[in-house]
């Protein structure tokens, strides 16, 4: 890291802050990534003292060890709190002072503003820190975290109005799965290994299926979650970068702004979705009747028709996808909890062998990380039978003494470093955007009925035969 910096947190009551911002900082500061003398100011509405904001701060924190216990302690002694409003000049002028003052203990020359903040305030918050906290020839940076607007419109005001107020290399947009361990090896498992690269494409692959499972409903979110529902909340941002990088040409090097360049461009050839493309689906009571159903929370308007399942096909028209369906599948209040990659490929022509199933490269994003290759092989044996079986490399059993970090410690290590290549830049959110405004559109009219799914199923009723349609073949059968 080329700078000190002075860390502040806009937003330190809130969940996140709590549960990723502060949980990755101390993870870095204890792993001597952050500088030993970087100060983290928290700043929210809230009023609170010392004591209960390290209580905040700690509460995510796993401490395992004496070591992590004296850590943990050093890092408090680093971070402090003010409460403020924030449109008010007056608040962010006493932040000023404050961060003045840290600056001058700790020789800080640079400020990292996280903004840890619901949409609403995003805009307010940016202008009160212009205003009153920005310092030329003081390198500044921004990490804003989605959601960037509800569809191309707001979301390109939101760009034009953050825009002029900071400038893109200022801007830092999380998408918290681009620091996931296994979405970060993509370009390696690509483009440094001959046997993936070289089959890598629709003459080899026939579909490709990327999906996102978890058990817990909305859970007291049911307020935020109803405004946006399952496909902006996962599937615009979270899959769709997943998507990019499965797909994109080999960037010309790992710079920023050539991976980029060719994230924008995959985008960029995928037509919006159309409606036939797309099954919805609506979490209800679990079959016992002890788990609620979506309608169940209070928070959740009556009647709601908020899609907390989504699995839709998007196409990519170049040279290296034509015709390949990219199916993309994710919910809620399913029966596990799982992100992967399945990249299935076509049938073995001739007829040599029958009962075969396809190959799939298969990238467990998370848990347990993992890559595997699923492949025809002789059943052991007289006889020449087909068994399908796994080439697997389980990260638990290769690696088993590295610690996989954190995604948010991976993306504040990159922002302090000031490398931009795991951060959304603002065409490509203009890209995505694109691909799911007419759909959502369509969908937030109530068009589109959900199909109700019990809590802790494997979703709506209606997946198999669409994931089917979409080129998915479930291959040998016993
Ligand atoms: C967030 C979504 O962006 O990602 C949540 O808003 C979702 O609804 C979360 O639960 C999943 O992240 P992870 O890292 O737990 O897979």
């Amino acid at each position: 890291v080329k700078h000190l910096y002075t860390v502040v947190v806009l937003g330190a009551s809130g969940d996140l802050a709590k549960k990723k911002t502060f949980p990755a900082l101390f993870g870095l500061y204890k792993n001597k990534y952050l500088d030993q003398k970087t100060h983290i100011i928290g700043y929210a509405r809230t009023k609170m003292d010392q004591a209960t904001f390290e209580g905040h701060v700690s509460k995510y924190i796993k401490i395992k060890t004496e070591e992590d216990k004296a850590a943990l302690s050093q890092f408090l002694k680093l971070c402090s709190y003010q409460d403020g409003q924030y449109d008010k000049d007056q608040d962010f002028q006493v932040l000023e002072k404050e961060i003045q003052d840290v600056e001058k203990t700790s020789g800080a020359t640079a400020r990292l503003f996280y903004m840890a903040l619901p949409p609403s305030v995003f805009i307010p918050v940016a202008t009160s820190l212009k205003k009153n906290n920005y310092r030329k020839g003081v390198v500044t940076r921004l990490i804003v975290e989605k959601p960037f607007g509800m569809d191309l419109d707001s979301s390109r005001k939101l760009a034009k109005e953050l825009g002029a107020l900071f400038t893109e290399e200022e801007i830092y947009r999380i998408d918290h799965y681009l620091g996931k361990e296994m979405v970060k090896n993509l370009m390696i498992l690509r483009f440094a290994n001959v046997i993936f690269g070289s089959v890598w494409n629709r003459h080899s692959i026939d579909n490709i299926q990327i999906t996102f499972k978890e058990k817990i409903g909305t859970e007291g979110r049911g307020g935020y979650f109803d405004e946006f529902g399952i496909i902006r909340d996962v599937m615009q941002n979270h899959l769709l970068q997943i998507l990019t990088l499965v797909a994109m040409e080999p960037p010309v090097s790992l710079g920023a702004e050539d991976v980029r360049d060719e994230k924008v461009k995959v985008l960029r050839v995928i037509p919006p979705i159309e409606k036939e493309d797309v099954l919805l689906g609506q979490y209800g009571k679990s079959v016992d009747g002890k788990e609620p159903g979506y309608l169940d929370d209070k928070t959740v308007p009556k009647g709601s028709k908020t899609p907390t399942y989504a699995a839709a096909t998007l196409y990519i028209h170049n040279e290296r996808w034509s015709g390949v369906p990219f199916v993309l599948k994710c919910g809620k209040a399913l029966d596990q909890q799982k992100t992967e990659i399945r990249i299935q490929f076509k049938d073995v022509s001739g007829s040599l062998f029958t009962n075969l199933s396809r190959n799939e490269i298969v990238i467990r994003v998370q848990p347990n990380e993992a890559v595997y290759v699923k492949m025809m092989n002789k059943e052991p044996g007289l006889g020449m039978k087909t068994i399908i079986s796994d080439l697997d490399l389980s990260y638990s059993s290769r690696f088993n003494d590295s610690v996989i970090p954190e995604a948010y410690e991976s993306l504040i290590l990159d922002a302090l470093n000031e490398d931009h290549s795991n951060f959304v830049r603002d065409d490509e959110l203009d890209a995505a955007w694109k691909i799911f405004t007419p759909i959502l559109k369509t969908i937030d009219q109530g068009e589109i009925d959900p199909t109700v799914y019990a809590f802790g199923s494997r979703g709506p009723e209606g997946v198999s035969e669409f994931v089917a349609k979409h080129g998915y073949s479930r291959g040998q059968q016993e």
